[in-house]
């Protein structure tokens, strides 16, 4: 069977963010509470010119040359930060970036796993036309009610990626375990704008849905527990992951070591939940700051959506993968960034909302290329600066 996978990858995460020690203060909490029992230091705050689109803008524009963009037969587009009922934020981004017409774009939701799913259809896709490339966007505003115990929780990011046939980064391997269950751990109901989140339930049904998936991919012939080189988790917050590998490394009988998750923690603990883009970035933090090289050795990839869908699947990094990663430009990102005071993180907390399509400016805030700059008719403005 031909190989599919990952060719190229870039993450985009907004210019400001809100140190967890500042949240911690003001509302008198134990500042480790933060950085060790939900293992956060940062959230990243988007501005008000910054939304789903732009940052998958940013995302992508940093992977795609003259070539890429000729060969992109379609976009799919992963977030649950919709910004439309009907039309899709991947028309935005199509256009933005300059991508064929003849392409198709689409937006696709299901909780933080649809970027896997979006994944696992460019892979079938690549199969049929090895000639052409998928072009997949993860991107999500993780915003949760203020004072609740889930605001340590949030974040904001977009990762793009590029799926083709004999990938230059990772191959995505065939076997793959999944496992679905109806429940309600998180969910939003159209006319809210956070979602509504049992929390600890959520930490249950996330670990069971691992096992299961777990099961799934043993049953399916998928590898060994000991032949997988880094697990990568999908990371509301890294002591999710840390407990995720804990159970797993039980459940096989093996033992706990830290270092076999540790450089998928890194970039996450400074960003948080990016929904969607979470297990992403959390494979980019692998890939560019594990010590050891990883080429021919198979990483675990485990992928939780609430409501629920799971799937765990494994990747193997091609030779000479760490040339084509953007290590430095990411290490960039995550450190050019400003920190905000409570009462800056709340103005932009509370971003404009206009429910009636009336005119709205927005103020400049945005570090990248791309913003929102407002809202017309009812019609979303982008521009590039
Ligand atoms: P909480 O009220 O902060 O929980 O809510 P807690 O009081 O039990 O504290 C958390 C941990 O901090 C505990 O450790 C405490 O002991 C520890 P644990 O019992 O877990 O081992 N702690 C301290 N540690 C050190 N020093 C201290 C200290 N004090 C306490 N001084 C919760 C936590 C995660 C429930 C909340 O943040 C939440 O609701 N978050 C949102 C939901 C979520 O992220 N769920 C994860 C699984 S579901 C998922 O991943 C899907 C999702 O991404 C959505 C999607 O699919 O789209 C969310």
């Amino acid at each position: 069977m031909i190989k599919t996978g990952i060719d190229k990858i870039s993450f985009y995460v907004p210019g400001t963010y809100l140190a967890l020690d500042t949240l911690a203060e003001q509302h008198g909490i134990d500042p480790a509470k933060f950085a060790a029992g939900i293992g956060q230091s940062k959230i990243a705050v988007c501005n008000h010119d910054e939304d789903v689109v732009t940052m998958a803008a940013e995302a992508a524009a940093a992977i795609l040359d003259i070539e890429d963009r000729a060969a992109i037969a379609t976009v799919l587009f992963a977030t649950e930060t919709g910004i439309d009922q009907s039309t899709a934020a991947s028309v935005y981004v199509h256009k933005k970036l300059d991508l064929p017409s003849r392409c198709r774009a689409v937006e696709l939701k299901h909780a933080c796993y649809s970027g896997t799913a979006a994944l696992q259809l460019a892979c079938g896709h690549v199969t049929r036309k090895p000639d052409r490339k998928v072009l997949v966007i993860a991107s999500d505003v993780s915003r949760y009610d203020l004072d609740s115990p889930a605001e340590a929780t949030q974040g904001a990011g977009a990762v793009a990626f590029l799926v083709s046939a004999n990938p230059r980064l990772l191959e995505i391997e065939p076997v793959s375990g999944c496992y679905s269950e109806d429940i309600m751990d998180f969910w939003r109901p159209n006319y809210r704008k956070t979602p509504l989140v049992d929390g600890k339930y959520s930490t249950m049904k996330y670990l069971g849905a691992l096992s299961a998936a777990w099961e799934d991919y043993a049953d399916q012939g998928g590898r060994a527990f000991n032949e997988l080189a880094q697990f990568c988790y999908h990371i509301p917050f890294t002591r999710m992951a840390i407990k995720a590998h804990k159970q797993l490394s039980h459940q096989n009988q093996a033992q706990n070591d830290p270092n076999l998750y540790e450089p998928g923690l890194r970039y996450n603990r400074e960003v948080g939940n990016c929904y969607a883009a979470s297990l992403y970035l959390s494979l980019v933090s692998m890939l560019e700051t594990a010590e050891a090289d990883l080429t021919g050795r198979p990483v675990g990839l485990f992928s939780y959506g609430s409501g629920a869908v799971a799937e765990f699947f494994a990747a193997v990094p091609q030779a000479d993968y760490r040339a084509g990663l953007l290590t430095e430009r990411h290490r960039g990102l995550l450190d050019d960034r400003r920190a905000l005071s409570y009462d800056e993180y709340l103005g932009l907390w509370h971003a404009p909302d206009p429910q009636d399509g009336s005119a709205t400016t927005m103020r400049q805030g945005a570090r990248g290329r791309f913003r929102l700059a407002g809202i017309e008719d009812h019609k979303r403005q982008y521009e590039a600066v």
